[in-house]
Order: C-alpha cells, then sequence, then structure tokens
C-alpha cells in the first residue's frame, strides 16, 4: 500500500497589521503527516498523540476531508500525524498539520493541486481549530517564505519580498488556553472605524515596504495593529508593557504572534535584541510565566519526505 510522508513549517500570521491577510513561514518548527490507504474502511482514521482524533476537530483529517469530498472520491484512509509545532502558541500548530495533510493527499492520489486549491483546502481544515477558516497560516506553510492573501474568494496570494538581513526570535510564553484561537477571534470587533481602517492600510504598505528594504526601524513604526491585537491584549495581560518596552529599542520590531501567546521578534543579523529579550523576560517573570526564547530562519513550503 502506498504510503505518503509530508512535512510543513510552522507560521506566523498578522505580523501586526495583517489580521487573516499575512503569514510568515518558520524553520524552527515542522509537523509530519503520514497518510497511507485504508482498504478496510471508507473512514478516515486519525493516529495522533496529543491531537483531537474526530475529523470535525482535526484541522489535517478535515483539510483532506474536504479534498476527497470536492473530488468524489470515498476512500479509507491512516492519517498519522507527528507534531514539532508546539500547539496552541500562535505559530501555525493547525495550519501547519492541514498543510502537510492537503501536501500529502496530493501526492498520494496524484491530483496535481494548484498552489490555490491547496491553500483553500488546507484553509478548511483550519476551521476544526478557530471555529470559520483563515488562510494567513497555511498559506506560508505551503508556499514558504512570507505570504499575502491577496483574495479568498477565488483564493489568491502574493510572495512578498524579505530582505536577508533580517532576523527572527521567537518568545514561547508557557501560557495555555483551551480553545485559544476560537477566544481569540471573539474579540475580534465586527466593525471598525474609517479611520482605524487607513491607519492599517498604510501601516500594511509600509509593512512590506520595510520586509523587502530590512529596515527595522520603518518595520517597527508599522508593526502596529490598533484593531485585532489592541483587544487581545484582554486574553494576555502581559501584552501592552512587552509592546511599551519594545519601544525603547529602535532596533527591534514585535508582533503577537497569529492568535498569541508568543511574540515574534525581528531585528537586523549582527543586532541581537539581548537587551529587549532580558527586560521582556522580566516581566513574564514578574508575571509568574515561564519563556523559551528559540530563533528561527524563514521557513520553506511543504514538501512530501522519504521515510
Ligand atoms: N489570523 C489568525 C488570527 C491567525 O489572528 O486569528 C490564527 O493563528
Amino acid at each position: 500500500m502506498k504510503r505518503i510522508k509530508a512535512f510543513a513549517h510552522a507560521s506566523s500570521a498578522n505580523l501586526g497589521p495583517g489580521f487573516d491577510i499575512m503569514g510568515l513561514a518558520l524553520s524552527a518548527f515542522g509537523d509530519i503527516v503520514e497518510l497511507e490507504e485504508d482498504p478496510f474502511t471508507s473512514k478516515i482514521s486519525i493516529f495522533s498523540n496529543n491531537l483531537p482524533l474526530e475529523i470535525e476537530n482535526n484541522t489535517a483529517g478535515l483539510a483532506i476531508k474536504k479534498v476527497l469530498e470536492s473530488k468524489k472520491i470515498r476512500m479509507g484512509l491512516k492519517l498519522k500525524i507527528t507534531k514539532g509545532v508546539p500547539v496552541g502558541m500562535g505559530l501555525g500548530s493547525s495550519g501547519a498539520s492541514a498543510a502537510a495533510a492537503v501536501t500529502a493527499i496530493n501526492e498520494l492520489l496524484g491530483l496535481e493541486l494548484s498552489l490555490h486549491e491547496m491553500i483553500n483546502f488546507a484553509m478548511q481544515g483550519e476551521t476544526a481549530a478557530a471555529g470559520e477558516p483563515h488562510a494567513d497560516n497555511v498559506a506560508p506553510s505551503l508556499i514558504g517564505g512570507l505570504v499575502a492573501l491577496t483574495s479568498i474568494d477565488p483564493m489568491d496570494f502574493i510572495i512578498l519580498k524579505l530582505n536577508p538581513d533580517i532576523s527572527i526570535k521567537l518568545i514561547l510564553p508557557d501560557v495555555k488556553i483551551k480553545n485559544k484561537t476560537i477566544i481569540a477571534r471573539s474579540v475580534v470587533p465586527e466593525e471598525i472605524k474609517m479611520r482605524d481602517h487607513v491607519k492599517n492600510a498604510m501601516n500594511i504598505l509600509g509593512l512590506i515596504n520595510s520586509f523587502e528594504f530590512g529596515n527595522i526601524g520603518k518595520l517597527k513604526k508599522h508593526m502596529v495593529d490598533q484593531i485585532v491585537e489592541l483587544k487581545r491584549s484582554s486574553i494576555y495581560p502581559f501584552l501592552g508593557e512587552i509592546r511599551n518596552i519594545s519601544q525603547k529599542y529602535e532596533d527591534v520590531s514585535i508582533a503577537l504572534s497569529g492568535a498569541g501567546p508568543s511574540i515574534i521578534v525581528f531585528h537586523n543579523i549582527g543586532h541581537e535584541p539581548s537587551d529587549f529579550i532580558n527586560e521582556a523576560l522580566d516581566i513574564f517573570n514578574l508575571q509568574g510565566i515561564k519563556c523559551q526564547i528559540v530563533k528561527s530562519e524563514v521557513g520553506g513550503g511543504s514538501r512530501v519526505i522519504e521515510d
């Protein structure tokens, strides 16, 4: 029986003003999905140590189900997920599993799906974790690098330039919240003021330009979101203080990674953000929160891997 293994990297979504629009693949972590036909059933059986095993609650299972439904294929599958991406940390864990799963089913069945189709199916898988689809984690996990969605229906995206002088650190606070993404999305406002929209649109343009030219001072100026991230300070009491501290450091730009709680830190190569990180760790320490600091490179796209 043919067995396919696929890998997809973690990602950091939003990057300040780009809520549900922009994400960056992170090499620091990745998920592996193994897929094998099961001739004895017409169901998808999920094997994983630490994820929900019901299809509707599992982003990889749901993404595969959506592919099979759309292609009108009925078959049994054994789906094994090996997590490398920390779960519930805002590092695109659910998206990485969905991206790897779509990559695996595409290969197993020789479907030759386009990247647009793959993003679409993986995005539908995200519903299992977030309560609604969003593509800003699955797109970078599938494609690699810095990706922005330019349309959802029909699916479309652009790959943005990222200056090689930009370096990444991740702060992973030991904060566990059940159904975190659903909760973090429930505080997102339904309506916003026109002046906030204009400010965010300007920040997105500034962000794209700063990523391309590697200007951390400008990146910092534009990596600001007064619409979604601000609301999420109610979930993460440390966020406001960490942002305040970061203001002191001209050569450090930060954002809440995805729906949190992790913080992504950008700096130029050779300008290690040690002072900022130490100050940030003091804040977490005062709040009794342990943290892990991880260095990451920019991640590549999902791929089929050998055993
Ligand atoms: N854009 C999504 C959100 C990412 O912020 O809810 C979730 O990982």
